[in-house]
């Protein structure tokens, strides 16, 4: 059995779920520069072990872990948390950044798309929390990042389910955050507003206005993360915005949403796009 902590006593450990692209892969990256050792998690094998060999050649000394799982299974957080007891692996960064969204009119969409968006960006980001918090606050130290969105900040027509999970994130982050901190152990809420990954390929409607990269994110993540703070907005252009939502009625804040998520022909055929 092999103990990490043994073998590079100085590397933190970070586990991060969506780790195969997008924002997920930019903090993979981002914290094998700040020489962490890493436990990679999301679905495709073939990208996570093509990233892991990457990373092991470009920061020699760290040591980087695939585990295989597919977060829409009820079971498939204990199974991570029992792989990474096995290994004897102590995380002191839980990342929760797997997630997805769907769009159209909510009668729509498959009961079992939205079922799935549910356990993926909640469900599952719960039970990992539950599963790793418990031994940072033994130790004192390490934290959550948990992947929220600017959709959490108000109600999104068409994509009612998605912004409700993200709201749930916020707030539940941000709760946590306020019971742990005072034990040592951070936890962030990270709110992209609309990012060029491949979240656009599977059924969400093509971001309009300013889009951000995955390094801009991940660097306003970070810094948060540093500075101990229990939420952020990545970028001005989205801080404002969410600033503007705050100051108008509820209501048309939603309804401007929207207004700006309507569906329209494509979407009203009920065939979203499946990865
Ligand atoms: N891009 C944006 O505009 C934006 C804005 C706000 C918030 N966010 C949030 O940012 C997070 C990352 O998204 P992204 O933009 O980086 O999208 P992405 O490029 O599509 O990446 C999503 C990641 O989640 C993983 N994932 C999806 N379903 C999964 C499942 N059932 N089980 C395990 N892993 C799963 C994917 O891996 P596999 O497919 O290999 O499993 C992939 O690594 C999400 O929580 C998203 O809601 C994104």
């Amino acid at each position: 059995m092999t103990n990490i902590a043994a073998v590079s006593p100085k590397h933190p450990i970070a586990l991060i779920t969506g780790a195969s692209a997008g924002i997920g892969l930019e903090f993979a990256k981002r914290l094998a520069e700040r020489h962490y050792d890493l436990i990679l998690t999301a679905r495709r094998r073939d990208r996570l072990d093509e990233l892991a060999t990457r990373l092991r050649a470009e920061h020699g000394g760290i040591r980087v872990e695939v585990i295989v799982a597919d977060l829409a299974d009820p079971a498939a957080p204990e199974a991570i948390a029992a792989e990474v007891r096995r290994l004897e692996i102590d995380v002191d960064l839980l990342v929760n950044n797997a997630g997805f969204g769907t769009h159209g009119r909510f009668e729509t969409l498959p009961p079992e798309r939205e079922r799935g968006e549910i356990a993926v960006n909640v469900a599952a980001l719960v039970a990992l929390t539950h599963a790793f918090l418990p031994g940072m606050l033994e130790r004192g130290h390490g934290g959550v990042i948990n992947v929220a969105s600017t959709a959490a900040f108000q109600p999104v027509p068409y994509m009612a389910v998605y912004a409700a999970t993200k709201a749930f994130v916020r707030s539940f982050s941000e709760a946590l955050h306020e019971e742990v901190s005072v034990r040592g152990v951070r936890v962030l809420a990270l709110c992209p507003g609309p990012t060029a990954t491949e979240f656009f390929d599977t059924n969400v409607a093509a971001p309009r206005g300013p889009i951000r990269t995955v390094r801009d994110v991940v660097t306003s993540g970070l810094r948060a993360y540093d500075a101990g703070a229990p939420v952020v907005i990545d970028g001005l252009s989205n801080q404002v915005l969410i600033a503007f939502a705050n100051l108008i009625p509820r209501r048309w804040a939603t309804r401007i949403a929207g207004k700006i998520m309507h569906p329209g022909k494509a979407t009203d055929a009920g065939e979203p796009l499946q990865r």
